[in-house]
């Protein structure tokens, strides 16, 4: 039986604290099995850093260098992937730079991938630089990147920066992150995660049933079942993450307060919007985030608010609940404007490509026809040039690149939808759009992936690389 809702209080990760030097931030962290307490009265077996799910928050400057040392105590290869990271590729976690346990016996990659083996641990060097934004972290192992995030790989990496911090938004104990996942449980609390191959070590993906990705009738936030967190009457900076798998959420706040408009949205995946837009609902497909501002105080003190998810129905129609504790002073405010963000111009973009995602039936989910290839460069934008990338799709498929942050340009010819504002890294297609990007290839040389980011889809070779050149 699923636990009665809104008992759980809301967990919030612990901050890692790191080691540090002048222009550095060093931190240490092991990936290892645990148990952990998710339904009440249940152990359930999980795959975590540090041994938790979700793993620590990592906090970093705006360009002050965040070294991780990875050790993998797991009895499978690991990958790590700061999403939304601008970050060089050797430590960007591409699927087949596995961190390859000591000991380890079972298949490795064919030799030409060879050199991205590490063995034991790996270092990842993060330059972070790259304005405030909610990231995380997360596995993405080659063909087994949907049942290692299920089982608890993946935390967050908050980036802090002058400029934001110079604004009089929520802060401290009310700037709290979300994460919202699905999970589906056995009856003796172990998770439930319909793999081929259970020891995840040979054949990928799910069974051919799983169209839709793997789904839960469980809701987590923060690794705690529909959970429960008493607020001030007060304002609150809420960073929204959707690491599910494969399920997309209408997240809109139940009752709405009078007037609605209750969230607040002042940043997306790549950090603070120019100026703040109002929403009784969110959409967000998988690896989206939406940092929202919700001013409690527009409640009365005892009432109890739910975060409902519209797009769900029976136990996955919520998310978790607000209970408005007390009242109290708030010197926060949302300011009218945020963060001026240069607009690109797609009269200056020097190539445009256009990708379709499609299931292929016995291909595979596919892009441009093709199952992913470590050996192909399915694009290979100059360093420095700016492209529209134009994306067609079949289904439901949230498209993620590594490296950049884009902006919107189109969807279906027409102007962006309400939930494309801003610097954004995954976008939400659903079946039958045809959406355009625009992005500049700065940062980095070197190879890159782009995905779907519907986990079940991605490890179904749904992903391509691109070379910036
Ligand atoms: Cu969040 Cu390539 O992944
Ligand atoms: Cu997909």
């Amino acid at each position: 039986p699923l636990p009665a809702p809104y008992r759980v209080p809301l967990p919030v990760p612990p901050v890692l604290t790191p080691r540090q030097d002048a222009t550095t931030d060093y931190y240490e962290v092991t990936q290892k099995v645990a148990t952990q307490e998710i339904l009440p009265g249940h152990t359930t077996a999980i795959w975590g850093y540090e041994g938790t799910f979700p793993g620590p928050t990592l906090v970093s400057r705006s360009g002050r260098r965040t070294v991780v040392r990875h050790r993998n105590a797991l009895p499978v290869p690991a990958v790590v992937h700061l999403h939304g990271g601008r970050t060089p590729s050797a430590s960007d976690g591409y699927p087949t730079d596995l961190i390859v346990p000591d000991g380890f016996t079972g298949p490795l990659p064919h030799h030409d991938h060879q050199a991205g083996l590490a063995h034991g641990s790996r270092i990842y060097e993060y330059p972070l630089q790259q304005r405030a934004a909610t990231l995380w972290y997360h596995d993405h192992r080659m063909d087994f990147t949907g049942a290692s995030v299920w089982r608890g790989l993946a935390g967050f990496h908050l980036v802090h920066d002058d400029e934001e911090e110079a604004l009089p938004l929520p802060r401290g104990d009310r700037d709290i992150p979300l994460m919202i996942t699905d999970r589906a449980f056995d009856a003796d609390g172990s998770f439930r995660y319909p793999a081929t191959d259970p020891t995840l070590l040979h054949t990928p993906g799910v069974r051919p049933d799983y169209v839709e990705g793997v789904l839960g009738d469980v809701i987590l936030v923060n690794g705690a079942p529909w959970p429960v967190l008493e607020v001030d009457a007060a304002r609150y900076r809420l960073r929204i993450v959707n690491a599910s798998n494969a399920r997309r959420y209408r997240l809109e706040l139940a009752p709405q307060p009078a007037g609605g408009g209750a969230l607040v949205q002042i940043g997306s995946d790549g950090g603070l919007l120019a100026t703040p837009r109002a929403h009784d609902a969110i959409v967000l497909a998988p690896a989206e985030r939406f940092d929202v501002v919700v001013d409690f105080s527009r409640y009365r003190v005892g009432e109890e608010i739910t975060l409902a998810n519209r797009l769900g129905s029976g136990t996955t129609a919520a998310v978790m609940r607000f209970r408005i504790a007390r009242r109290a002073t708030d010197d926060s405010v949302v300011p009218a404007r945020l963060s001026p963000i240069e607009r690109l111009d797609p009269a200056r973009a020097t190539a445009t490509r256009t990708f379709a995602f499609r299931d292929q039936g016995d291909e595979g989910w596919t892009i441009n026809g093709r199952p992913f290839d470590p050996m192909r460069a399915d694009a290979t934008p100059r360093l420095g040039a700016l492209e529209v990338w134009r994306f067609t799709s079949d289904f439901h498929h949230p498209v993620h690149l590594h490296l950049v942050h884009f902006q919107v340009l189109s969807r279906n010819g027409e102007a962006p939808g309400p939930y494309d504002a801003g610097w954004k890294d995954t976008i939400d297609l659903s079946p039958g759009e045809e959406v355009a990007i625009i992005t500049r290839f700065t940062g980095y040389r070197g190879r890159f992936v782009f995905h779907c980011h519907n986990l079940e889809h991605e490890d179904m070779a749904m992903m391509a690389n691109f070379e910036v050149v």
